[in-house]
């Protein structure tokens, strides 16, 4: 990976202007924990998203902190010092000397040096931007430095009179991508779509959900991923049907379809793609008439993806599609709007279309338009999409047996999700490579 320092560099400029814009104050953003797997095995490290974005940096132990306070606009980092004992142990660490100069702090401290720097840049402050409950552990720290600086009430020092959540600030930013941003993502989509066509080249009858797992982790991994962006879902048959299932072990069999949602993370960015595809090479009658309508169902949300739209557009396109075809397949009755009304259709499509992407899959930002008045709803309005935004598109169908289920359909599971690009003039599909079409799904896996 290489570390573009003017990328976070200016993020940490918007984020002092916004403190500034707010009266000024202190920003602290600590990077994630390392967490116990057992005993003293650890899962693999995950830096914290927020941390990540204002610093590209990639160690456990560190702080970030920005100050706006009258005309002074710093950036301070406190991490790890320099071990030569732990470094034989667990590998290489920066040390605040050479951290400062490669991501370009103003100053940089060893996490050693925290407790007692932390109360002086907040005396006399006056605000602190915190997201408090983030990260319960760091709380109790924040709440020790304020008390330090209380403490001193009698010398003339005073604590910040205000606390603002800086990920409100930073949720608006982290909203929009930035070039850098969305050239890793592009990126990441790729490796996710080779994936998904290498699972589809091995997918054979007889074969394991758990051997088409390892087949994406592979290619995650051989094309330079840090792995997947979130449990990956293969599911076979029925289990397609259960939205939160994980690969486990069953047997991929003739005549079922077989539905992955996997995806990899790249350098701190996810994807969330899912493809649907049936197990022999050869969709069913009843198999490709619910593949086709949920395939229609996300050429129109996609379609809807464009500036100025809102966020619930998409879902909208989706939810008349999937309704009309369900009642053209015998499943619903009565008119279209009838059951969108009633919600009748939610007893095959219970999940919404989308939802932002970017370092997390399930992203930060705000699906409602920030500050607007709501309406006699008592709901404010949904987002208006705009350049730079990125969300899945992710209709389904999941249809479970029920009375109202001719029994041809019943146990299929179909969702097709993409990940989209809000563009100048309408949208980029991110994850265009991995096919979709039924042709081009039968065409590959016969090769
Ligand atoms: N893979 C998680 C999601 O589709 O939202
Ligand atoms: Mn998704
Ligand atoms: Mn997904």
């Amino acid at each position: 990976m290489t570390i573009d320092i003017d990328h976070f560099r200016a993020r940490r400029a918007r984020v002092l202007d916004a403190i500034a814009a707010r009266g000024g104050g202190v920003a602290i953003q600590p990077t994630a924990p390392e967490v116990l797997r057992n005993r003293d095995s650890e899962f693999p490290y995950r830096h914290d998203s927020y941390f990540y974005y204002l610093t590209g940096f990639p160690e456990p132990e560190a702080v970030v902190v920005l100050l706006a306070l009258g005309a002074r606009r710093e950036s301070i980092l406190f991490c790890r010092a320099k071990h030569e004992e732990r470094e034989i142990w667990d590998g290489y660490r920066y040390g605040p000397e050479l951290a400062r100069g490669v991501f370009g702090f103003d100053a940089a401290h060893p996490i050693e040096h925290i407790d007692e720097e932390l109360p002086k840049f907040l005396a006399d402050a006056p605000a602190l931007f915190y997201g408090i409950g983030s990260i319960p552990r760091f709380d109790e720290q924040v709440q020790r430095w304020l008390g330090a600086v209380r403490a001193l009430a009698r010398t003339g020092v005073a604590a910040p009179g205000a606390l603002h959540d800086l990920h409100v600030i930073l949720d608006e930013m982290r909203l929009v991508k930035d070039d850098a941003e969305i050239a890793t993502m592009r990126r990441a989509a790729s490796i996710s779509a080779r994936a998904h066509v290498r699972a589809l080249r091995a997918c054979r009858p007889g074969a394991r959900e758990y051997e088409l797992e390892a087949e994406l982790l592979h290619e995650f991994r051989r094309q330079g991923a840090t792995g997947p962006a979130y449990t990956s879902i293969v599911a076979a048959g029925r289990n397609a049907c259960v939205l939160h299932y994980r690969a486990g072990d069953a047997e991929l069999n003739d005549g079922e379809l077989c539905l992955i949602d996997a995806a990899c993370e790249l350098d701190g960015y996810a994807t969330d793609l899912t493809r649907t595809f049936p197990v022999s090479g050869r969709f069913s009658g009843p198999q490709r008439a619910v593949y086709d309508l949920v395939l229609a169902a996300q050429a129109a949300a996609i379609e809807r993806v464009r500036p100025g739209n809102s966020f619930h557009a998409p879902h909208e396109a989706a939810v008349r599609v999937l309704t009309q075809g369900l009642i053209d397949l015998g499943l619903l009755a009565g008119s279209v709007d009838g059951a969108i009304e009633s919600g009748a259709y939610r007893q095959f499509y219970m999940h919404r279309t989308s939802h932002w992407l970017g370092m997390d899959v399930h992203d930060a930002g705000d699906y409602r338009e920030p500050g607007a008045a709501v309406d006699d709803k008592g709901e404010r309005p949904w987002r208006r999409l705009a350049p730079g935004m990125t969300l899945t598109i992710e209709p389904g169908l999941y249809i479970r047996p029920a009375p109202n289920v001719p029994e041809p359909l019943e146990h299929i599971g179909v969702r097709i999700e993409d990940d989209v690009l809000v563009t100048p003039t309408g949208r980029e599909v991110l994850t265009h490579e991995a096919p979709k079409r039924p042709d081009d799904i039968e065409a590959l896996m016969r090769g």
